[in-house]
């Protein structure tokens, strides 16, 4: 009998990231990105620039502003979220949902939702009483979000680049805590 893979969910602690991690974080990034991902960059958008977003980011896992948590499948890193904890004393309770994305050979599988479930369960355990995100409005991102329980705050025209060079609406949400 085959046995079938599993997605294992689970927090990356201190930035301990091998080199195969930030290779599949790297891979994820781009190939989303080439695939028209509206996550902080334009095309043309190659590996290596992959690579510098995750190396930049390393000292903020370590220090635990960031909260990394990853996707895996056999052991690799198929899809990512970040909770961003730090954030200033009057917005201690908020944490941000930042850069979720999983490989496209990896979705309409759950693994986003999955993700989301866990920087949920994470936010709750840090004592976050509001979750805070923006994505491309319309896009099936915000369908997930809302699917989760995060309200539509308001839009923001012409707020971010497409990859393409077309500047997109953002939405903006919330989902409180409690
Ligand atoms: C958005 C993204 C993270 C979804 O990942 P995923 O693992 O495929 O999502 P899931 O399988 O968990 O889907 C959960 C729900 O999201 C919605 N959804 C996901 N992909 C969708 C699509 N292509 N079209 C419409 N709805 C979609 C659906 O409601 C889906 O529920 P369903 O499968 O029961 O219908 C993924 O497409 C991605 O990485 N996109 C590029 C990066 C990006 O845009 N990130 C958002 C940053 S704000």
């Amino acid at each position: 009998m085959q046995s079938v893979s599993e997605v294992v969910i689970s927090e990356v602690q201190g930035g301990a990231l091998t080199v195969a991690d930030l290779e599949a974080l790297a891979d994820t990034l781009m190939q989303s990105v080439a695939l028209g991902a509206s996550i902080g960059f334009v095309l043309p958008f190659g590996f290596v620039q992959a690579q510098a977003f995750w190396q930049k980011l390393l000292p903020a896992f370590e220090l635990g502003e960031r909260r990394l948590l990853v996707a895996r499948l056999d052991g690799i890193i198929i899809g990512t979220v970040q909770l961003v904890v730090d954030q200033p004393a009057n917005g201690a309770h908020r944490g941000d949902i930042v850069k979720l994305m999983v490989h496209p050979d990896g979705r309409r599988r759950g693994i986003a939702r999955q993700l989301m479930a866990w920087a949920e369960a994470l936010a709750r355990v840090e004592g976050k009483t509001l979750l805070v995100l923006d994505t491309v409005t319309g896009s099936p991102a915000q369908t997930l979000y809302e699917d989760l329980g995060f309200v539509l705050s308001g839009t923001i025209p012409h707020y971010a680049m497409s990859t393409t060079g077309i500047l997109e609406s953002t939405s903006v949400m919330y989902k409180v805590l409690v």
